[in-house]
């Protein structure tokens, strides 16, 4: 059975799919996962034999659903790290990517990165996506707290073993890993996460747009970012987008303000195109699950589904637990 790999994504849903699967409302078709991020969940639904749209707004997460979800067959001979790359472009990307020098990382890594990018200029398709998923899965392990948002000042200081080792009890000798080193850690895991599933497929869209591309789905599954909460995921993961230059202006989701507002236009969008929304929140948000509740009910019956999930935070169990919401949204009834 192929596995999810280690994707290292903030706020996704490892823990919850088998019971977000489990409340689907339809048990095959096709479900548009229309905020996949890290595709947690598109993963499980096409284990499950669920036909898969995959999409988000950021790149660095539509390599991931190309070489997960739409990805049936193409994998990587660890040759790929023999191939020479042509020294003028690696010249030239290491310049381009000089923008992440003393902001990510030290300069001989933004070096590195570049060889690498030239590396995945040589590859087709799939293995491309695979090769560019395993590269930002080895940005992210080198970041500390896995996010690119982290100041400069205190990168270093994290970097630094010795300090990491007084304060924290542990070296995180992996942030001093070359990329190429985490890649190859992690490449017998992404072979193996991939399997052929029942016509997938990866968009890079904003999620409006994305409502244009299909005709109808059973299911469009919704993780937005969740208001109120640490959701700030150009911030996050941006730069990666800025290094192959395809950063998309998008709707923004992450204001409390405006959510609803947002979520109601984009569920109308929906009308005549799928038979069930299903919307994942939990009882933190602001708005409130209520107001969520009365605004879905304008477009069909709605049942909601809780579960008791344990906010992991730095590691301790958070006492105040939130529950994990599923809001189902049977269309036109
Ligand atoms: C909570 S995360 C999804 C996590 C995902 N379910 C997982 O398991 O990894 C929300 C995602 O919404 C995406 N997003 C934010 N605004 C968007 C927009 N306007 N259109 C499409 N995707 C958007 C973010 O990039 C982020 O990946």
């Amino acid at each position: 059975m192929a596995k999810y790999p280690k994707v290292n994504y903030i706020g996704n849903k490892e823990k919850l799919v088998n019971w977000i699967i489990e409340e689907m409302p339809v048990k095959k078709g096709t479900v548009l996962d229309i905020f996949a991020g890290g595709c947690s969940v598109s993963y499980a639904l096409k284990a499950n034999g669920y036909s898969v749209i995959s999409n988000d707004i950021l790149y660095a997460d539509y390599v991931i659903a190309k070489a997960m979800i739409e990805n049936e067959d193409k994998i990587l001979g660890l040759s790929v790290f023999d191939k020479k790359a042509d020294e003028a472009r690696v010249r030239e990307l290491t310049d381009k990517f000089s923008f992440l020098s003393e902001r990510l990382y030290y300069r001989e890594e933004v070096q590195e990165l570049g060889k690498l990018a030239a590396v995945s200029e040589q590859l087709k398709d799939n293995e491309k996506y695979l090769f560019l998923a395993l590269m930002r899965r080895a940005m992210i392990r080198k970041l500390p707290y896995s996010r690119m948002n982290v100041p400069w000042n205190q990168i270093q200081k994290l970097r630094d073993e010795d300090y990491s080792y007084k304060k924290y009890k542990r070296k995180r000798a992996y942030h001093n890993q070359s990329f190429e080193s985490h890649m190859r850690e992690n490449f017998e895991e992404y072979n193996a996460a991939v399997f052929q599933g029942q016509d997938c497929k990866a968009y890079h869209c904003d999620a409006f747009e994305m409502t244009k591309k299909i005709d109808h789905v059973d299911v469009v599954y919704m993780d937005p970012p969740y208001p109120s909460t640490m959701n700030n995921y150009d911030a996050f993961y941006g730069l990666f987008d800025e290094m192959f230059d395809k950063k998309k202006q998008h709707t923004d989701f992450t204001r409390k303000a405006d959510f609803l507002d947002n979520m109601d236009r984009l569920i109308q969008k929906l009308v005549g195109k799928t038979g069930y929304v299903v919307l994942s929140q939990n009882t933190r948000i602001r708005p409130e699950p209520e107001e969520i509740e009365v605004m879905l009910t304008k477009y069909g019956r709605v049942e909601i589904k809780r579960k008791k999930y344990n906010y992991q935070v730095t590691g301790k169990e958070n006492k105040n637990s939130s529950k994990e919401l599923l809001f189902i949204l049977e269309m036109g009834i």
